[in-house]
């Protein structure tokens, strides 16, 4: 029998209009563009700010823009994947919600969480789906409104977050393209490091929860930033030695987009020169699970069939890993 390749074959996104500035933040805490430029990378980010729209609004829209370029019917997806650590609820997913809101009648969904990692995890996840030979057409969507749990007091976590979502198309193939291989891990010591303390069944939601605080990011940056250099930088390493790949033949690596200084430090442990790094974080910030279906969105023009890619990410868990992908497709498709 022939083996079975998942393939992306379209990319759609969605961030919101409002733009957050520096300038504007600056007005808001103890900070200035140029710490924000000169530590973390990021000049601006997307901010959903109407009242009553969540994650599912932006990944609707985004699911939308990739069904319509690929011209796909909707009765033929047999699956949606929704990347997100701020559903929409609790219960029931974001993913059933985007199933509704797409009209698919055929299909199963739920969310999958693995904090900024969730895409990565989310590519392997549907590779198996579709190498199984159960599923031929499955959504993967990474969109988060990090704006929903980040304190615009605190001034070491407020600049780097932002909002937004891709979505890409994977469909089965017998050609030898697309999700190639992955190394994910999953490192449960990073508890402490980065976590949200109260509004899950530990420690559920008070009026002392509230007033506390307990409902924001709390991030010890200086460790998760440790962490994520040297988890990310190792793992593209070891699969580009386990594939072969090196500066020469890989054509692109999209990095997750937390810090810009975490980003070259990838780089330059690939010895990758910048030219093949994607990088939005100056215009979105970290849209956590959103960071990498929006690189893709951004530079989908410039890809090739045949390019090398390695995916790589690093979130809360910790979670983290590499993804390496055949390109299927030249140009954008519409
Ligand atoms: O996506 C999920 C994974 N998350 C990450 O990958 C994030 C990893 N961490 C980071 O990106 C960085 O650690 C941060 C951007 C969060 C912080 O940058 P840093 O260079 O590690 O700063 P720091 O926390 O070590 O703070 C250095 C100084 C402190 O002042 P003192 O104590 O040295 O006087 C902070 O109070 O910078 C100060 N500071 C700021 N100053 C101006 C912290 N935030 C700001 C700010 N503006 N916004």
């Amino acid at each position: 029998m022939e083996k079975i390749n998942a393939v992306i074959t379209g990319v759609g996104g969605y961030v919101p209009d409002y733009v957050l500035t520096n300038e504007e933040l600056s007005r808001m805490v103890d900070t200035t563009d140029e710490w924000i430029m000169t530590r973390i990378g990021v000049k601006e980010r997307r901010i959903l700010n109407e009242e009553g729209l969540g994650t599912s609004y932006m990944a609707r829209k985004a699911a939308k823009q990739l069904v319509q370029r690929t011209g796909t019917n909707p009765d033929e997806i047999d699956a949606v994947v929704v990347c997100t650590t701020t559903p929409d609820y609790h219960f029931p997913s974001t993913a059933s919600i985007l199933c509704d809101k797409l009209g698919l009648k055929n299909a199963f969904a739920f969310d999958l969480q693995a904090a900024c990692c969730g895409f990565l995890y989310g590519l392997d996840v549907v590779a198996s789906l579709i190498a199984s030979g159960r599923h031929k057409k499955v959504i993967l969507v990474g969109a988060d409104k990090m704006s929903s749990m980040v304190d615009y007091s605190e001034r070491a976590t407020c600049p780097i977050f932002g909002d937004g979502a891709a979505a890409v198309m994977v469909e089965a193939t017998t050609e030898d393209y697309g999700i190639m291989d992955s190394i994910l891990r999953t490192d449960g010591k990073g508890l402490p490091f980065l976590h949200m303390k109260a509004g899950g069944s530990v420690c559920t939601p008070s009026y002392f929860t509230v007033d506390h605080k307990m409902h924001y990011i709390y991030q010890e940056g200086r460790t998760v930033f440790k962490y994520a250099v040297s988890n990310m930088s190792e793992i593209t390493a070891t699969i580009a030695e386990k594939n072969g790949l090196n500066k020469d033949n890989i054509d692109w690596v999209i990095p997750h987009q937390a810090n810009m200084r975490i980003i070259d430090a990838v780089a330059s442990r690939l010895e990758v020169p910048m030219e093949k790094i994607m990088v939005n974080i100056q215009r979105y910030g970290n849209t956590s699970a959103g960071t990498l279906p929006l690189c893709l969105w951004d530079y989908e023009k410039q890809l090739k069939k045949g390019d090398n890619l390695i995916f790589t990410a690093f979130g809360a868990g910790f979670t983290y890993g590499a993804v390496y992908v055949k390109w299927g497709y030249d140009g954008s498709i519409k």
